[in-house]
């Protein structure tokens, strides 16, 4: 028997375990064996695809007022119908981009994702839409097409899972993204387990925007008893593990018992022909899942962070409202997404781009482990290079009153480089922003498993970031850092708290892709 949720020496050791040190990385014999690398879909051999309407229509809204919404919304109901299932579906997981190498080819898809290894799986658990059977379903990119595992309507059983969450009750569809341990393991190693979070997150950055986008209500539910959802899915958990739920739609209120949940034997193509395993990673999930549905229950909000007072002058942010700010549609703005390869040093941003871009992705997100219109578990801490009107230095973030709190000025590009893993990104750029959390109150209230919150709400922050930056005509891309170097820059501010997150804004060298 492995550690509860409560016995949170489980989460620190993690957490410590897989963190990035200038040592670190100088002493990990890691290498790449190309001929395991794990194949990049989950493909079930015996069943048939679903018929889905293979044109997926544009998302018009504009992407900058999509992402600033938070998923609660539209009021009343809401059912999708297969062309907007698979529209969000398409969007935040859908391949956008295929590019050509040497050795072979490499399919993009709407979200960025560490690596380009996408160990996020969708599942669809729905009742009967209107072109769509009840069911459960798997979700795959690669043919654009949903298998059914399971006939009838299973949501009751989540709606217990999570201790009777009052959204998901009314949800007609539940959307469950699972991560696979190995896809990206195969790269990353132990430190997997934090890119499960920032990966679904970023994708689901995309699919709340595109619910948002197309009227539909949207919220992340990540307190449900795991061993049920897991088994409604068929996963082998030792390699494949449910991580959060989105409730999509209202107005669906459940009426009947689900059916039982047989066992089922369904064959997939292994991801390749042998797989290394990380205990650690298996060992962090159990320490946070939760047992019973009490503890889903007492899971739900009362976010325990508060906003640090400030010290100093503030500046406001003075990002342009929507009538004002670029209307390119999310449509668009999700297919010509891509991580910036290269940033040109020598161009800036204006203070309002910059303005636009927290404004717009740090705003409310419908979720179950924060309170509406409170604090996120991150907080933003910044490296300006190159803002027009706004002096270089490190920055932090005050949210609630949307200023800014200049903690040192000064030229840090070579430190913001060093930060991120000595890469030139983040010094080419024009600023950098590290979300990071207060992870010993985080965890203080809600187990391990909020150490599983943390790093999936700042992947949907960072998810919605990117989105930002394209959306207004620049390029963004996540970076991974040096876990303690990063808390000592900001510090004395940020001491006690944890790097999550960093990522990096400004305009793509020429010829240099985005
Ligand atoms: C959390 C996160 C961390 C990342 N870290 C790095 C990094 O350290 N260096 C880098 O060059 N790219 C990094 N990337 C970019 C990914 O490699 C990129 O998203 C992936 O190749 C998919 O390409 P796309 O974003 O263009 O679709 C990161 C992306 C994310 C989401």
């Amino acid at each position: 028997m492995g550690a509860s949720n409560r016995e949170l020496d489980a989460a620190w050791a993690y957490h410590n375990g897989t963190k990035h040190s200038f040592w670190s990385i100088r002493h990990n014999a890691h290498f790449l064996d190309s001929s395991i690398k794990p194949l990049q879909f989950k493909i079930y051999t015996d069943l048939p695809p679903v018929e889905l309407p293979r044109e997926v229509p544009p998302l018009e809204m504009p992407a900058l007022a999509s992402i600033a919404l938070s998923g609660d919304e539209p009021a009343g109901a809401a059912v999708p119908d297969l062309r907007a299932l698979v529209q969000v579906l398409y969007y935040s997981a859908g391949i956008t981009k295929h590019k050509k190498y040497p050795g072979g080819e490499i399919l993009f898809r709407a979200a960025s994702c560490t690596g380009a290894l996408y160990e996020i799986e969708l599942y669809v658990v729905c009742g009967d839409l209107e072109d769509l059977s009840a069911g459960v379903y798997h979700f795959n990119p690669g043919d654009l097409a949903l298998r059914r595992l399971r006939t009838g309507d299973f949501r009751r059983l989540i709606t217990s899972a999570t201790g009777e969450e009052p959204v998901t009750a009314e949800a007609p569809v539940l959307i469950i993204c699972s991560g696979t341990y190995w896809r990206n393991s195969w790269k990353y190693q132990s430190r997997t387990y934090r890119h499960f979070g920032w990966d679904n997150g970023t994708l689901l950055g995309n699919l709340l925007a595109t619910a948002a986008a197309l009227g539909l209500p949207a919220r992340v539910v990540m307190g449900f008893v795991d061993e049920p959802v897991n088994d409604l899915l068929a996963l082998d958990t030792t390699r494949e593990v449910a991580f959060s739920i989105v409730a999509l739609g209202s107005g669906s209120p459940l009426q009947s018992e689900p059916p039982a949940i047989e066992p089922l034997a369904l064959r997939t193509i292994p991801l390749s022909t042998r797989e290394v395993d990380y205990p650690a990673m298996r060992e962090m999930h159990a320490a946070s899942s939760l047992i019973t549905t009490d503890e889903a229950r007492q899971w739900r909000g009362h976010t325990p962070i508060s906003e640090p007072p400030s010290a100093g002058e503030l500046i406001p942010l003075r990002p342009a409202d929507d009538e004002f700010a670029p209307s390119d549609g999310l449509g668009a703005v999700i297919m010509r997404r891509g991580s910036t390869r290269r940033f040109d040093r020598k161009k800036t941003l204006s203070f309002e781009q910059f303005s636009i871009l927290l404004d717009r992705s740090l705003r409310e997100i419908s979720a179950d482990f924060v309170d509406s219109a409170g604090p996120h578990l991150n907080e933003a801490y910044l490296i300006v290079h190159a803002i027009e009107g706004l002096a270089p230095g490190a920055y932090f973030l005050h949210r609630d009153r949307w200023m800014l709190e200049c903690l040192k000025e000064g030229d840090f590009r070579a430190e913001a480089g060093y930060l991120g893993l000595e890469q030139d990104l983040p010094a080419d750029a024009c600023f950098t922003v590290f979300l990071v959390a207060d992870l010993p109150s985080v965890l203080e209230r809600f187990g391990n498993r909020g150490y599983r919150a943390a790093q999936l709400e700042a992947g949907i922050i960072g998810g919605k970031m990117y989105l930002a930056a394209y959306a207004q005509g620049f390029g963004a891309t996540g970076l991974t850092f040096y876990d303690d170097d990063v808390i000592k820059f900001f510090s004395p501010h940020a001491e006690g708290k944890s790097a999550i997150f960093y990522l990096a804004f400004g305009k793509a060298a020429v010829n240099f892709g985005f």
